[in-house]
């Protein structure tokens, strides 16, 4: 049965920013898609949002590493009859360390979550918003598109993609209804940094915002069909400064904060 109230898919919506994008949209009267791979988390956001917004959430686990995974998630929704009126695709992690002495496992998971996921999901849910003239998509990016990443390039390469595709896709779709925002955070307080392996070493997450705030910026940029949404301070400086310098000098300084 196709679902009254407007609904939202949540990639990564276990903890983190995709948890609080979850509860920014439960408070605006949406109903919830949770997709990651920790059922439990997935199952109490559920239930706390069900009973704090009286919205109804389904939860869907999956790895969204496997290949055909992004494929099983729609054939689920259509399924199921659901309609999506907002993709957001959150999933996604970093690794730190030498290129050329990571595990190539990890690094090859990180662009099936980071890129082909996402890409996979927009690719097929976008054309049903198209036919309906309404829809938005929110994509994870990050300050990290900016320049490249010396010790997380694989990373720092996975969210200039995002950046990028997001941008066009925001201007192919005009006048379609369908928006399209990249959101690129800085450094946020979740589970990222000890994801991603940056342990002590990390300076940037010093002074990191909450998830709340990321999340609640990312909401109302994609309900205002922003392109991009560069969220905080310090992702202003940066994206505005990897304008000013040279490229290899933004790598450089990219190089000074991931060590
Ligand atoms: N935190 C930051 O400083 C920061 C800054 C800029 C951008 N971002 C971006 O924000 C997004 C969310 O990250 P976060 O900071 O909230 O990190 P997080 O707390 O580690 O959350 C990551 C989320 O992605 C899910 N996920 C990871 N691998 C997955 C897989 N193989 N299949 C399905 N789901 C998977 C995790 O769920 P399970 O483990 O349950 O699968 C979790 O819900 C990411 O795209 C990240 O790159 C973060």
């Amino acid at each position: 049965m196709v679902n009254t109230r407007p609904m939202a898919l949540v990639t990564g919506a276990s903890g983190g920013l995709g948890a609080e994008i979850a509860r920014v949209l439960a408070q605006e009267g949406f109903d919830l898609l949770l997709v990651a791979r920790s059922e439990n988390k997935l199952q109490a956001l559920k239930e706390e949002l069900e009973v704090a917004h009286g919205i109804a959430a389904q939860v869907y686990p999956c790895n969204l590493a496997r290949e055909d995974a992004a494929l099983d998630l729609y054939d689920y929704v259509l399924g199921r009859g659901l309609r999506i009126d907002a993709l957001v695709n959150n999933a996604g992690f970093g690794d730190s360390g030498a290129f050329h002495e990571a595990d190539w496992q990890r690094q090859r998971d990180m662009v099936q979550v980071n890129v082909i996921a996402l890409m996979q999901l927009t690719r097929l849910f976008v054309p049903h918003m198209v036919k309906r003239g309404c829809g938005m998509v929110l994509n994870l990016s990050s300050v990290a598109a900016f320049s490249g990443g010396p010790y997380m390039s694989v990373y720092y390469a996975t969210k200039a993609f995002v950046l990028s595709l997001s941008e066009a896709l925001s201007e192919e779709l005009r006048g379609t209804g369908v928006t399209v925002t990249a959101l690129c955070p800085g450094p946020t307080a979740t589970g990222f940094e000890s994801a991603a392996s940056m342990g002590a070493s990390s300076t940037m997450f010093r002074h990191a915002a909450s998830a709340s705030e990321v999340a609640r910026d990312g909401y109302r940029a994609m309900r205002a069909g922003k392109a991009v949404c560069l969220q905080g301070a310090f992702t202003k400086v940066m994206a505005f400064g990897s304008r000013l310098v040279p490229r290899s000098v933004a790598c450089k300084i990219a190089l000074r904060m991931n060590r």
